[in-house]
């Protein structure tokens, strides 16, 4: 990890802001059939103009608060490989974030979210000191993201009933959460 506005994890996995050129491969891999069902805000069909709006919003954030809210994740050559970012539904200084984040499917399998998880969490922790929980709810079809969490350190606090709803259906969550002193460093 260095400063705040480009993280890096290794030397090929770095995490720094969106930008105009990510457009091709944020169409690219976000028109998944996968990660369309294991999320709940990415559209799909995942168009050009969604594309742009996305990058609008990720430009806004960076703007508002000097350093990025939703972090591109970068492989190879600088290469979008995903994404990772919270929700700051309580504002910065609240006690409590959730996160969502993304990989692209050809990169699934290896480990990677793990470390880019891991080190995203411990960034949050340390450029927040009134952060105590990080929170993340998964539906129970994705098996890969909540043993993933579990590996890093995250607790299963519970099965939410119903507690998203997408195109009219109501999706349970299996609940999960780490803190200051439970999320592994390594
Ligand atoms: C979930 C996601 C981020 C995982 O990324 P990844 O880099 O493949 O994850 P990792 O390889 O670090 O860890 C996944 C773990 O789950 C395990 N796993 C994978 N598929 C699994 C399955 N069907 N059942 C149980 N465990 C599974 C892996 O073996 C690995 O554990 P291990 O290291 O003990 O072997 C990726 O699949 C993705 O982007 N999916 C679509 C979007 C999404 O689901 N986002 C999260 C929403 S909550």
């Amino acid at each position: 990890m260095e400063n705040f506005n480009n993280l890096i994890i290794e030397p090929n996995l770095i995490l720094s802001s969106f930008k105009e050129g990510d457009k091709p491969l944020l169409c690219q891999y976000l028109n998944d059939a996968e990660l369309y069902r294991n999320t709940l805000m990415v559209p799909n069909p995942y168009t050009d103009v969604d594309a742009a709006n996305w990058l609008d919003l990720t430009f806004k954030e960076l703007e508002e608060h000097g350093h990025p809210i939703n972090w591109a994740i970068r492989g190879e050559n600088d290469e979008l490989i995903g994404g990772i970012g919270c929700f700051l539904a309580g504002g910065k200084n609240y006690h409590a974030d959730e996160i969502g984040y993304w990989l692209a499917k050809p990169l699934r399998g290896k480990g990677i979210m793990s470390k880019v998880v891991r080190s995203y969490c411990n960034y949050l922790f340390e450029s927040r000191p009134d952060l105590a929980r990080i929170e993340a709810k998964v539906f129970p079809f994705n098996p890969a993201s909540v043993r993933l969490l579990e590996k890093i350190g995250f607790e299963r606090e519970g099965y939410a009933k119903k507690l998203k709803q997408k195109k009219g259906e109501y999706l349970d969550c299996v609940l999960l959460a780490c803190f200051r002193d439970t999320l592994l460093l390594n």
